[in-house]
C-alpha cells in the first residue's frame, strides 16, 4: 500500500480498516469455495473452521513499540503484517500443505513470506503453517494490494497453541523450566497424535478403495472442462459463429457422453466378477448413474416448483 506524504491520518486509518476487513473477506469466500468444492467432489471437507480478525489497537501499538518504531498509519501499513489475520483448523497435517498449494495458486494472490513451524517446529513446540500474503481489493477508484496473515495448522496443533499461549500470558513469557519442558512434551504428544491420526485416515482410504471400489472420474473430469468454458460464455442465438463454436463443442460433449456410457457398459461386466458386497454397493452406484438424466429432469423442476412456491411467499 502506497501512503501519500500529506494525508488525513484519521481518514486513512478508516480506509485501512476497510481494506483489511474486505481482504478476510475475500480469502474467507476463497476458502469457503474451496471447501465446498471438496466436500463435493470428495465428500469430505478438509477445513475444521477458520476464525478471522482484525488485530486490536492495543496489540497494534505494543507491537509497533516493540519494533521501536513510531505509532502512525504508514508505520502499520508497511510494518505490521497481521492486522488481518486468518486461522484455519484443518483435520490432518495433509492438509495444510494442499490449502496453502490451493491458496498460492490462485492468479490473484501474492506470497509474500512463508514460515513453516511444522517442518521446523519452535523450540518451545510451536507448530503451523504461516504466510503473509496480499491480494487485490477493487474500490472505486483503484485497486489496493492488502496483505494478511494466513496461520493454518491442525485441531490438534490449535489446541497445543490455545492452551500454550493462555500459559504464557499467566507467566508473562517467563514460564518456569519444568513448565516449558512439559509444554515442549505435550506438543511431542500433538505431533505423535496427528502423525497417528493422518495414518489412520490413510488406511480407511486404503479399506475404501479395496473393498468398496473407488470410481475412474477420468472421463467425466474431460467432460467439465469441456464445459468450463460456459460458465462464463454468454450464447448470442442471432450470432452464427458462436453458434458454431458452441455445436461443436455440444458434439465434443455427446462423444463423450457415449464414451462414458460405453465404460459403465465395460464396468458392469468386471463388477459383476467381483465379490459380493462390493457388487451389492456398486449396484446401487450404477442404478444411480444410469438414472442421472431423468433423476436431473424431475429434480430440477420439482426444486424449480419449491422455488417458485417460495418467491410466491416472499412477494
Ligand atoms: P509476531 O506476530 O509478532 O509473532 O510476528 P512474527 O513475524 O514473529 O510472526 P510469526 O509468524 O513468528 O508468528 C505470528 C503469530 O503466530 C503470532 O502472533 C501467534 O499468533 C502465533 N505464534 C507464533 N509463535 C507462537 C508460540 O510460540 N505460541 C503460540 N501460542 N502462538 C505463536
Ligand atoms: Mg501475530
Amino acid at each position: 500500500m502506497e501512503v501519500p506524504k500529506f494525508y488525513d491520518e484519521q481518514k486513512e486509518w478508516a480506509r485501512a480498516l476497510l481494506l483489511y476487513d474486505s481482504v478476510l473477506k475475500e480469502i474467507n469466500t476463497k476458502l469457503e469455495i474451496l471447501n465446498n468444492e471438496f466436500k463435493m467432489t470428495h465428500q469430505y471437507n478438509p477445513i475444521e473452521h477458520i476464525i478471522s480478525r482484525i488485530k486490536s489497537p492495543q496489540s497494534i501499538a505494543k507491537k509497533i513499540r516493540h519494533q521501536g518504531r513510531e505509532l502512525t498509519v504508514e508505520n502499520i501499513i508497511k510494518y505490521i503484517n497481521d492486522v488481518a489475520g486468518i486461522r484455519i483448523i484443518c483435520s490432518f497435517t495433509s492438509d495444510i500443505y494442499r490449502i496453502a498449494d490451493l491458496i498460492t495458486q490462485q492468479s490473484d494472490v501474492k506470497v509474500l513470506k512463508i514460515k513453516d513451524y511444522i517442518m521446523n517446529p519452535k523450540p518451545n513446540g510451536y507448530m503451523s503453517y504461516h504466510m503473509i500474503i496480499s491480494i487485490p481489493i477493487f474500490l472505486s477508484g483503484e485497486v489496493v494490494e492488502t496483505k494478511a496473515e494466513i496461520q493454518i495448522r491442525t485441531i490438534a496443533m490449535d489446541f497445543w497453541a490455545s492452551l500454550e499461549h493462555k500459559m504464557y500470558y499467566k507467566f508473562e513469557g517467563n514460564a518456569p523450566e519444568n513448565i516449558r519442558k512439559e509444554l515442549k512434551e505435550c506438543a511431542d504428544i500433538v505431533t505423535y497424535l496427528d502423525h497417528k491420526m493422518l495414518s489412520l485416515n490413510e488406511q480407511i482410504k486404503n479399506y475404501k478403495r479395496e473393498y468398496q471400489g473407488e470410481e475412474e472420474t477420468d472421463i467425466v473430469t474431460e467432460t467439465s472442462v469441456l464445459l468450463k468454458d460456459s460458465y462464463g460464455t454468454v450464447v448470442d442465438e442471432d450470432n452464427l459463429t458462436k453458434t458454431t463454436v458452441n455445436a461443436s463443442k455440444m458434439l465434443e460433449v455427446q462423444d463423450m457422453l457415449s464414451a462414458l456410457q460405453e465404460k459403465a457398459i465395460r464396468d458392469n461386466i468386471r463388477k459383476e466378477e467381483e465379490v459380493a458386497v462390493a457388487k451389492q454397493k456398486n449396484q446401487t452406484k450404477e442404478s444411480k448413474s444410469s438414472g442421472a438424466r431423468s433423476w436431473f429432469q424431475t429434480s430440477f423442476f420439482s426444486w424449480d416448483k419449491k422455488k417458485s412456491q417460495e418467491n410466491l411467499k416472499n412477494a
